[in-house]
């Protein structure tokens, strides 16, 4: 099929490519001048395992390509994806105004019948609108992702299941037929359904994470140790064993955001959006907790702390609202000197730091330091060489539970972590 995709975001570019990668022919579409000149020179502007290596060979061998002009991009195009940010406002509403862009320009240069696929996550009743603007010259369909960073091209070729939501026969014919080779479960929805299923799937992705880390608090005060409870509790198929990790707290650019957004919506139609509104705030608290932890271990004041990890995850170069970012500052704000230390995301946290020694190998990072924290779970942090460690600090806050506690204190570590400090 003939497939344009307005965006070249995470999203747009991973969707982009896998459907090229699938045999469709794909053309990406992004007002950034720069971010299109890059890619047709083959550069991917994101970092994400598998993402550079499908961008150049789709690229190459003609079925992916990128332009600024977006009349030439949809031109024949028969589904045309809208794949553009929605940022929270300051009241924490969805800005719409990409999305609104794209729409009136594709309402402006749209000579065919085509179908214009909203995957941009945004409230509910969206798609009715944008089906308003676009009356008589398209279709409308709603098909929201459930992409990762740091494993997006994985959960586009196997997701768990596909959200195609329409109102036309011939709209659903083309995205099942789109889909097809994936060979996934399909819910076919309304347009309506379809919005919120994006939006409650992430919310209660988040609220698994709150829930682990209120739980995790208990489990310190009480002596039990939150990571067996958790796999106690994930065993039972009802509940799910994922995302029940404890730690310093979920980040990035969608869980925050689209809780916020979730809860306007719910205002919106007069309801109170209350169990969300106790997610939001104990992902607050988890970064205080990590904090507290810290200046139990260690006076702040002046003291070296180095922080592991500052993208919001790992596998990904991300910063955006990471908790190790915000952690860094509240640490600053204490009176601490930062040293930090990234495999992929330092690029991007030097644009949210001021006063930070940025090292580009963990061990450069650890010298002379008062205290290790640990902010994001790269694999490589795991196999950490624990002796050289200890020849700098033996003093270690994990927020993300990555070692095991009782190994830790007969290594000689003073080492706290999130829900499991049933050693002090
Ligand atoms: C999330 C969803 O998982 C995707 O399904 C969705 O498509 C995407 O948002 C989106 O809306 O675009 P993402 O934000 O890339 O994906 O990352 P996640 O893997 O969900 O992690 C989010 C945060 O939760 C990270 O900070 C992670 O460290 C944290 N987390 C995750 C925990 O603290 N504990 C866990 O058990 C799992």
């Amino acid at each position: 099929m003939k497939v344009a995709i307005i965006g070249t975001g995470y999203v747009g570019l991973t969707t982009g490519a896998c459907l090229a990668e699938m045999g469709h022919e794909v053309t990406c579409i992004d007002k950034i001048k720069e971010k299109i000149e890059n890619l047709k020179a083959g550069k991917c502007p994101i970092y994400d395992p598998g993402l550079p290596e499908l961008v150049e060979t789709n690229h190459r061998e003609g079925r992916l390509k990128f332009t600024t002009n977006l009349k030439e991009g949809i031109k024949e195009a028969q589904l045309i994806f809208i794949c553009v940010g929605t940022p929270p406002k300051e009241n924490g509403e969805a800005d719409l105004t990409y999305v609104e862009q794209a729409v009136k320009e594709i309402k402006e240069y749209l000579d065919h019948y085509a179908v214009v696929v909203q995957k941009s996550t945004v409230p509910v009743q969206t798609a009715q609108w944008i089906k308003q603007q676009l009356i008589e010259k398209a279709d409308v369909a709603v098909n929201p992702e459930f992409l990762r960073e740091g494993t997006s091209v994985q959960d586009f070729f196997n997701p768990d299941r596909i959200v195609i939501g329409t109102d036309t026969p011939r709209a659903n014919g083309m995205l099942t037929e789109l889909y097809k080779p994936l060979n996934t479960p399909i819910i076919h929805t309304d347009l309506n359904s379809a919005e919120i299923i994006k939006h409650a799937s992430n919310a209660f992705l988040a609220m698994k994470i709150s829930y682990a880390n209120l739980v995790s608090r208990l489990c310190d005060k009480s002596k039990a140790d939150v990571h067996t409870v958790m796999a106690g509790v994930g065993m039972d198929k009802r509940i799910g064993k994922e995302f029940l990790n404890a730690g310093i707290g979920y980040g990035g650019s969608c869980f925050p955001k689209d809780i916020e957004a979730f809860m306007a919506t719910f205002k919106q139609h007069g309801e109170h959006p209350g169990l969300l509104e106790e997610v939001k705030k104990i992902n607050e608290k988890q970064i205080d907790y990590v904090l507290q932890l810290a200046e139990q271990t260690q006076n702040l004041k002046n003291a070296k702390v180095t922080v592991l990890g500052l993208a919001f995850k790992p596998n990904t170069d991300d910063t955006r609202l990471s908790q190790a970012i915000t952690l860094i500052k509240k640490l600053q704000a204490k009176g601490a000197i930062i040293k930090a230390y990234d495999p992929k995301a330092t690029e991007n946290a030097k644009k949210e730091l001021t006063n930070t020694e940025f090292y580009d190998n963990v061990y450069e990072a650890i010298k002379g330091t008062d205290m290790i924290i640990i902010a994001t779970d790269w694999p490589e942090f795991k196999t950490i060489n624990l002796n050289k460690v200890k020849e700098q600090t033996n003093k270690i806050i994990d927020g993300r539970n990555m070692f095991d506690p009782k190994r830790m204190k007969a290594l000689g570590f003073e080492y706290k972590c999130v829900g499991r400090n049933t050693q002090f």
